[in-house]
């Protein structure tokens, strides 16, 4: 083996262990950025608290609310059943693969398969608070 093949297996090797790494602890989100990836959400979500309306739940406040919980929503009894509390974890499985986590769910939008993007709307959820528990 010469010197170029073995420092290529290195440098492999390294990507690898990086690679997992970055699977391990979801990056860090920015808000700012957030905001940005919450334009295709807002299709059917409202986000500001006191506007009623849309497709789908007001998600004001939803970050640390147990799932299916916004009053006067009419979820779908599979996430009225999850039992699932919103944080970054369970927010990231759900983003990911809506129908996967909870199947039956009636949120039939485009997974967001970029873990960043999944990061940084979910941080910038979280600073939406307010509206009905
Ligand atoms: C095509 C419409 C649509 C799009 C686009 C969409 N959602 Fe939803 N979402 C829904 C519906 C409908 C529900 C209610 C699901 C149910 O009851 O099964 C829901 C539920 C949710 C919930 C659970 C709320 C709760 O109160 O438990 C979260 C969190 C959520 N969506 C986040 C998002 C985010 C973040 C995006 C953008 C990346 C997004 N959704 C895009 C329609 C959509």
């Amino acid at each position: 083996m010469n010197r170029n093949v073995i420092w290529g297996l290195i440098g492999g090797a390294t990507a690898i262990v990086a690679g997992a790494a970055a699977l391990a602890a979801p990056p860090p989100g920015n808000a700012v950025k957030g905001k940005a990836v919450f334009a295709r959400c807002a299709v059917c979500h409202r986000i500001d608290p006191v506007v009623a309306g849309g497709i789908g739940p007001n998600l004001a406040g939803v970050y640390g609310r147990p799932a299916g919980q916004r009053a006067g929503y009419a979820y779908s009894p599979a996430m009225r059943a999850a039992h699932i509390k919103w944080d970054e974890a369970t927010l990231s499985r759900f983003l990911a693969g809506p129908g996967k986590m909870v199947p039956g769910t009636k949120m039939m939008a485009t997974p967001v398969t970029d873990a960043q993007d999944r990061a940084d709307v979910i941080a910038f959820l979280k600073t939406v608070g307010g509206g009905a528990k």
